[in-house]
């Protein structure tokens, strides 16, 4: 029997990897874990509960009681936040910002590190992020750091707001992509970087199946696997 492997995908927003890893996942049969989901529902329940995400106390107590889970229904995957389905609040450009901001705070990551590293230890997993490959498993056995040129990336982000019915530009939604990673690669802890070992995959004139294809060609040829 092939080993479950741990594979970590990281890379800057609008790069694909929520699409990519769900497939990676369905082919492989594995788990699919969205930690930026996890870092929105952080911010969803400060912004709920009224909490200055500059109050790091109040911030550790808040992590300390949140219940985040996944579970699957009708083939999507919905985002839980203590019994509550937040699946479709935690998409909004405004929350991105937020958790962008809220995913700075060391007590935070503290938190959902140790919630992911238990998601993901006993392998089988595809979990994707910002610091998979080089905070959350360094020890993955698959890393991949998937990237597209901004313009693509601002593209893909737009349309998938519009097909949502959100009221949104292009512009404003490239900017806010420009301005999220740079604050995601800026940081001081876990900043977004390829991991050591990481293969780059650049998806701007390539097809997701393509992709798909091009990472399932890595895995085929890991040794163990
Ligand atoms: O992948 P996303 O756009 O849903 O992530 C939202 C924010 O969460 C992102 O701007 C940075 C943060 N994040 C992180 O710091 N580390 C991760 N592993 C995943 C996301």
């Amino acid at each position: 029997m092939n080993k479950r492997l741990i594979i970590a995908i990281d890379g800057p927003s609008g790069a694909g990897k929520s699409t990519i890893s769900k497939i990676l996942a369905e082919r492989l049969n594995y788990t699919y874990i969205d930690t930026g989901a996890m870092y929105r529902a952080v911010a969803y329940s400060a912004l709920r509960r009224n909490i200055d995400i500059e109050d790091e106390d109040a911030l550790f107590r808040m992590c300390a009681d949140v219940d985040i889970s996944f579970y699957k229904k009708n083939g999507s995957i919905r985002v839980m936040l203590d019994s509550n389905d937040i699946t479709q609040g935690i998409r909004s450009p405004g929350l991105s910002l937020l958790a962008s901001d809220v995913s700075a705070k060391k007590v935070v990551r503290d938190a959902l590190l140790q919630i992911q590293r238990k998601m993901g230890e006993s392998g089988g997993v595809v979990m994707e992020g910002r610091d998979i490959g080089t905070v959350v498993f360094p020890d993955a056995d698959i890393k991949i750091y998937l990237d597209a040129i901004v313009e693509e990336r601002g593209r893909r982000r737009y349309e998938e707001l519009i097909a949502k019915g959100e009221d949104v530009n292009l512009k404003d939604i490239t900017k806010e992509i420009i301005f999220r990673d740079r604050n995601d690669s800026s940081r001081e802890l876990a900043p977004l970087k390829p991991a050591r070992g990481a293969y780059h995959i650049d998806s701007t004139n390539i097809t997701i199946e393509e992709v798909i294809k091009k990472i399932l060609g890595i895995i085929g040829a890991f040794e163990g696997y």
